[in-house]
């Protein structure tokens, strides 16, 4: 009886469809192959109690029309025409055949040293010998998918890639919020919400190097309805990936979406030899049922464990020269800047763009770039001598560097054109006076990483880098990809590949040297090339108002350890408003500090010695937003430490249209222990004022988190910083 038992429940087993969650703490998305071996998304959304039932979301859909049953593939196909939705996949087969099926074959999942499973899927083209892998890494705690595929073959010559995607998904009939961002220089990560009817939206760079000049490859997608900072399934992500993207949301007459996220094909059909992998780029995303503030909390917590270079570490506070003196300065000139830095008490000096080039010296910005020997009339002795005199000052130093471009008024130019990406029949085309190097050729990545191999070996004390990349890739046409026989069109891919082989270069040299990923303010942000660097800049408009508005947009998708904010000259804001607007993330001034008078100074070290008190908190801790400056005439935030023991709370005015006050009722404080009794502290007072808080009451974090706490912002209070500590 028992072995008939038995027997039926294998051949009832036999018969259950093969499914595979890919589930994290408070997500699961389901796989399922179909009775044809197609592999397909049958549930996104809450993880089920018992996984049991996931083999059963496929029945209860009721999808008649033709087609409309393979929509959910998890990996779309082209040419064959039994989908319906925009491929993630499409090839040309060496035999000139251009149609591609994949069947599931296999499935392996293993726990990774960090702690993540990571699930991979093969699926083969029956009639090609054709394989994609797809790839789920899960941090379960984090609730952060990693997604992405590998795609080979073993066909008789090159096969071309048309399309080759990182990750599609799938989530049935809902509506959907969109959240994308515009970029333009100076006002990076503009917001703008599309609900997506039917049809097909795409976010999208086509410009090479800088890859959000134009728009962020950032993304929040609401489900239902817009998310608040605490209410809404959203799902919050990018894709990672330094170069042309495209992440396309399709929907349909039922409300499905269907999106599709990878490297933009734009000009890019791959050709792919037998026995080579290509593996594509992460899909990186959160998903979150509690709103936005939880799936950015996500990311920042994964980001600093498993993503960011030294994410969990310390951070050095800066003076940097750029706006102080832009290309006009000399080593006598940065020496007294020196001894404004340890003035101000920050950790280090970073001398910014125009330091080098002799024949064509870097006076400007339309000569010198690629040519990086000190220039001997502004650095007779050199940055040998800048090092010395910065450590006699006794503060640390750093340098700017963008090896990847090159002016045509330069030595480099004139010595190696071949080394240029340029079109030779046509016109070069100019951003900024300038062009990038063949990051393709194997010879320029040993410039590239030479350039900051022989800083290091000279200066062995150089204590910080900051990488710029100005120009986007205007002129896509490679001299060695010519010469190699290998099509243009993989140019954009190989460039991406090729400047990160330089990191990894300069990683396995220089594993913990800081370094600030810049792209003409904010133009490279992505999560592929923040694997090596510890920080970026987010926009050269630093006037601090904007920056509120700023700051906030990145504070969704990247934790504020990374973030790079300056104090500097422009508006006419107060120096306390500057100081408390760039003390939300990693602190740098770029003033000339002899310009200061003797009270401007005192605050400022003031500022820095309360900024020192508290940065572990805005780098370490959890960020709670509390009030949004695009709904009230504020902007409030909160960074509570992991203990709930340490607050931080900013204020800024973000209106300045007359109100008598911009806070008439409390803030309501989150993410307290509410059983703990907290006291709290105005901090970055001028010398003489005093706080209208009740400093002398200690509250309880229910009290705070249900009634709250006002900070009495207003035109003669227009920020106000918050300590606010349990007993
Ligand atoms: C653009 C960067 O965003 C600025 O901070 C500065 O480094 C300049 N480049 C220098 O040319």
């Amino acid at each position: 009886m028992l072995v008939i038992h038995l027997l039926l429940l294998l051949f009832q087993l036999s018969l259950r469809a093969q499914t595979i969650p890919i589930q994290t703490q408070n997500f699961a998305q389901v796989l399922q192959v179909d009775d044809q071996h197609r592999l397909k998304i049958t549930h996104f959304g809450k993880p089920l109690q018992n996984s049991g039932e996931y083999q059963f979301a496929s029945e209860v859909f009721d999808r008649k029309e033709e087609g409309a049953n393979n929509n959910n593939l998890a990996f779309a196909v082209a040419g064959i025409n039994n989908n319906m939705v925009e491929p993630a996949i499409a090839v040309v087969h060496t035999d000139g055949n251009n149609s591609i099926d994949l069947k599931y074959q296999s499935h392996t999942s293993t726990t990774t040293k960090e702690g993540a499973t990571l699930t991979t899927i093969t699926l083969k083209d029956p009639v090609y010998p054709f394989t994609v892998k797809l790839f789920y890494k899960t941090w379960a705690n984090d609730d952060v998918v990693e997604q992405w595929t590998t795609i080979s073959h073993q066909e008789k010559g090159k096969v071309l890639l048309n399309k080759y995607a990182s990750a599609n998904l799938y989530f049935f009939n809902r509506d959907f919020f969109l959240t994308s961002y515009n970029n333009v220089w100076a006002r990076e990560l503009q917001p703008t919400l599309t609900q997506l009817k039917q049809g097909m939206h795409t976010i999208q760079s086509r410009l090479g190097t800088r890859e959000n000049l134009q728009a962020s490859q950032n993304f929040m997608l609401a489900f239902d309805e817009k998310a608040t900072e605490n209410t809404g399934a959203v799902l919050i992500g990018q894709l990672a990936w330094n170069g042309n993207y495209a992440i396309q949301f399709e929907t349909d007459v039922y409300k499905n979406l269907h999106l599709v996220a990878g490297i933009n094909s734009y000009q890019s059909a791959y050709e792919l030899l037998p026995n080579q992998e290509l593996e594509t780029p992460r899909l990186v995303y959160t998903f979150s049922q509690e709103g936005m503030g939880k799936g950015a909390r996500n990311l920042h917590n994964w980001m600093r464990n498993h993503n960011l270079l030294d994410g969990n570490g310390q951070r050095l506070t800066l003076l940097n020269n750029w706006e102080a003196t832009y290309f006009n300065f000399d080593q006598e000139k940065l020496v007294t800047l020196f001894k404004g830095a340890k003035e101000l008490g920050v950790n280090l000096f970073l001398l910014d763009d125009g330091w080098f080039a002799n024949k064509y010296p870097r006076n400007g910005d339309n000569a010198g770039l690629g040519d990086w020997q000190e220039n001997k009339k502004k650095l007779p002795d050199g940055i040998p001598f800048l090092v010395k005199e910065a450590g006699k000052a006794g503060i640390q130093f750093g340098i700017w560097i963008e090896p990847e471009m090159v002016n045509p008024k330069s030595e480099l130019y004139e010595k190696r054109i071949d080394w240029v990406l340029r079109e030779e029949k046509r016109p070069e085309i100019y951003f900024r006076n300038q062009l990038v190097l063949d990051l393709t050729n194997p010879e320029v990545q040993d410039f590239v990483f030479g350039v900051v191999d022989k800083l290091f070996t000279q200066n062995p004390e150089l204590a910080f880098i900051k990488w710029d990349c100005n120009a986007p890739i205007f002129n896509g046409h490679s001299k060695y990809l010519e010469k190699k026989k290998i099509a243009q069109s993989n140019l954009y891919v190989e460039y991406s590949r090729g400047f990160e082989n330089v990191l990894k270069r300069v990683r396995a040299k220089y594993p913990k040297v800081p370094m600030m990923l810049c792209s003409g303010g904010g133009g490279r942000t992505d999560y592929d090339l923040l694997k090596y660097f510890t920080e970026f800049w987010p926009s050269d408009d630093t006037d601090p108002l904007e920056r509120v508005f700023i700051q906030w947009n990145y504070s969704y998708y990247y934790p504020s350890i990374a973030v790079c904010n300056h104090v500097t000259d422009w508006s006419n804001k107060s120096l306390k408003y500057k100081i408390d607007v760039a003390s939300m993330g990693k602190l740098g001034f770029d003033i000339d500090v002899q310009k200061l008078n003797p009270k401007e100074l005192a605050f400022c070290k003031q500022a820095i010695n309360n900024y020192n008190s508290f940065k572990n908190i805005v780098w370490h801790g959890d960020l709670f937003r509390l009030k949004s400056p695009y709904e009230t005439n504020i902007a409030s935030l909160l960074y509570v430490n992991k203990d709930k023991g340490s607050c931080i709370m900013f204020n800024y005015l973000s209106d300045w249209r007359y109100v008598s006050t911009a806070t008439p009722s409390p803030i309501l404080l989150q993410g307290l222990d509410a059983n703990k009794q907290y006291k709290i502290t105005e901090l970055n007072l001028h010398d003489g004022d005093k706080t209208p808080i009740n400093i002398a009451q200690t509250y309880s974090g229910n009290f705070l988190m249900n009634v709250g706490i006002n900070p009495r912002v207003d035109l003669s209070r227009t920020s106000v910083v918050l300590k606010i500590e349990a007993l």
